[in-house]
């Protein structure tokens, strides 16, 4: 995986980017703010962390169209802009995907399309098809039914991600929640890579057979879930909430979860992760001026491993059993 450089996007912008592709194609900032939130935020709190962020330096906006954040998103940058927090759009990296009621050949780019409307931009920096899953045609919907699962047409899907970058409508391309098997898959008839796999990754999810494996094929890992995910329903935060890395945090002087970021970042995986609160949004991207002991990263290695996400995270909890999961499942330890 590539090393990262500093940002070439401003002299505000605080965290470093790591280059992607075999020839450093276009930078991915290493600290981004995800935007799932704002399907469980009210509207005013949602905008007001996002104009933070940018404020603050954060350069990369996660969204994708079932989130229902592009429209503010678009428009946190348009104020910023004008508030002379960034210098432009251009200054900022915007990954979106598509939803797996769009993963249909036929669907991709109508999906980018509107995605586009939805931001009022004219491309995305990284476009990602978001689960290797295709459900019935329909808007976009989380949790959806087991049972409108259908078979993917991966091929046919990749060959629409392929043809939206040759349009020019989304720099990069990519996947998320793809597993070694799944990438195989891909690589095997992809005219363009993927640059980028999107996943759960921190210190308690390591995937460490996933991240050799996109190491060795050139693609970027971006992690979810770096500080162990929003908890609606348990207060036990696994990443959070780890003896391990609070025995660490407090020996640094540091926070638990600026541990658990910088971990991921010496992974040489850039993260998406999120907060309502400023002071925490500006801890998170304190984490580039300091490093990890070799004792640190061998005690975090050796940390009991959970993974929060799983297929079943997005579908609705009755349904029909006999549905086959097993291949849009997401283990990968
Ligand atoms: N590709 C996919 O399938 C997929 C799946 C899930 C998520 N994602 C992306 O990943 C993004 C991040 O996910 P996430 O928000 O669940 O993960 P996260 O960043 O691991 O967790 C965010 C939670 O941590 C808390 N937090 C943030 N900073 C903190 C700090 N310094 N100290 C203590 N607590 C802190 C936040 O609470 P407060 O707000 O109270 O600070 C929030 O509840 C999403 O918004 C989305 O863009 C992608």
């Amino acid at each position: 995986m590539a090393s990262p450089g500093r940002s070439s996007r401003s002299s505000t912008s605080r965290a470093p980017e790591f280059p992607t592709g075999p020839s450093g194609g276009p930078a991915v900032p290493a600290v981004g703010l995800g935007t799932a939130s704002a399907m469980f935020l009210a509207e005013d709190d949602f905008r007001a962390a996002l104009l933070a962020a940018l404020e603050i330096g954060y350069r990369h906006l996660d969204t994708a169209s079932v989130y229902g954040s592009e429209r503010a998103v678009g428009e946190a940058v348009a104020d910023a802009a004008r508030r002379g927090a960034i210098a432009s759009r251009e200054e900022v990296f915007v990954t979106t995907k598509v939803w797996c009621t769009q993963c249909h050949p036929d669907l991709v780019i109508p999906s980018l399309r509107e995605s586009l409307q939805n931001l009022e931009m004219e491309y995305v920096d990284l476009y990602l098809v978001h689960w290797p899953m295709s459900i019935k045609p329909t808007k976009p919907h989380y949790p959806m039914k087991r049972e409108d699962i259908v078979p993917m047409d991966l091929r046919g899907v990749w060959q629409a991600m392929e043809e939206c970058h040759r349009l020019g409508l989304a720099k990069m391309i990519g996947v998320s929640n793809f597993t070694t098997k799944k990438l195989q898959e891909l690589l095997a008839f992809a005219k363009i890579p993927p640059t980028v796999n999107q996943v759960e990754l921190n210190p308690v999810w390591q995937q460490k057979k996933l991240m050799e494996f996109c190491k060795e094929k050139g693609i970027h890992v971006t992690a979810y879930h770096p500080l162990g995910g929003q908890r609606r329903t348990s207060t036990v935060n696994p990443v959070l909430h780890s003896d391990v890395l609070k025995e660490i945090a407090e020996a640094k002087g540091k926070s638990v979860a600026q541990i658990s970021l910088r971990w991921i970042y010496e992974q040489g995986a850039s993260m998406v992760t999120t907060s309502t609160k400023r002071d925490r949004l500006k801890e998170n991207i304190e984490i580039f001026d300091w490093q990890l002991s070799d004792e640190d990263r061998l005690k975090i290695s050796q940390i009991p491993q959970h993974k929060k996400v799983s297929v079943l995270s997005i579908l609705c909890p009755d349904g029909v059993s006999s549905v086959d999961l097993s291949e849009v499942d997401v283990v990968e330890v």
